[in-house]
């Protein structure tokens, strides 16, 4: 890609990566397309991608779970060509392989905390499984609040339990879309420690996209896009 050189997350062979991109390119209506760098993350590996406001931050996201395709180019994830996939064969994988953590966290308002997690293990195509949705919640010091419906949880609550919602189906990938955004230096602190401890408890790769500079000490690698990839 002109002017862009290839990112490598990982010190591996190449063979093994969980999610790579290569030569991706997403055009939205009446602007300039977004060009994301090639990039590769290693099962287990941790990454931040950084990046001013309108950069592709969330599209890479979007592009990485499948929940979107490129115009251009591949991802590949977990040695599968996801953007070539129908969609619901790309629903499928990102149920079985990825968990999401969105900035506006989408627990659904009619489940108490317990039930947003079973319902994400039934989704998945999984069995329920109590004993490890007690556990999660347990990890992201929710467990007390198994019971409650969303809508009675703070904002920092409703984000622990999606954490946990995103992990209790053992996924590979986790993504999460600006997840300390609305939070002051300690709870953002807090939210990335937790989502990097939880991604290793699980053995889970962790890509966070963020305009969030605080961010950068805790992460072991940094994707950074600029306005000039949109
Ligand atoms: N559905 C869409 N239709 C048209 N343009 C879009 C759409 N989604 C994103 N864009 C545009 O693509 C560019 C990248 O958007 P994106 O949401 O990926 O950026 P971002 O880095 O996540 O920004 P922010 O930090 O504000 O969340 C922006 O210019 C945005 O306006
Ligand atoms: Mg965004």
């Amino acid at each position: 890609m002109p002017g862009q050189s290839a990112i490598t997350l990982y010190q591996d062979d190449g063979m093994s990566s969980l999610l790579c991109f290569e030569g991706v390119s997403k055009h939205y209506p009446h602007q300039a397309p977004i060009l994301l760098p090639d990039w590769q993350l290693a099962h287990e590996a941790h990454c931040l991608v950084l990046g001013p406001s309108g950069c592709g931050k969330s599209t890479l996201l979007a592009l990485a779970g499948g929940l979107l395709t490129p115009d251009s180019g591949t991802v590949t994830l977990d040695g599968r060509i996801i953007s070539g996939l129908a969609e619901g064969r790309r629903d499928q994988l990102r149920a079985r392989l990825v968990g999401l953590v969105f900035q506006t966290l989408h627990l659904v308002s009619a489940l108490n905390v317990g039930n947003n997690l079973a319902l994400a293990q039934y989704t998945a195509g999984q069995s329920v499984d109590r004993k490890r949705i007690h556990g999660l919640l347990a990890a992201v010091g929710m467990a007390s609040m198994i019971n409650r419906m969303p809508e009675t949880l703070s904002q920092g609550q409703a984000q622990r339990v999606a954490i946990a919602r995103a992990l209790v189906t053992r996924p590979k990938l986790i993504l999460a879309d600006e997840p300390t955004a609305a939070l002051d230096d300690a709870s953002a602190e807090q939210t990335a420690a937790l989502l990097l401890d939880q991604a290793r408890a699980c053995g889970a790769s962790l890509v966070v996209a963020s305009h969030d500079r605080r961010l950068r000490e805790a992460f072991p690698t940094v994707l950074e896009l600029g306005l000039e990839t949109a």
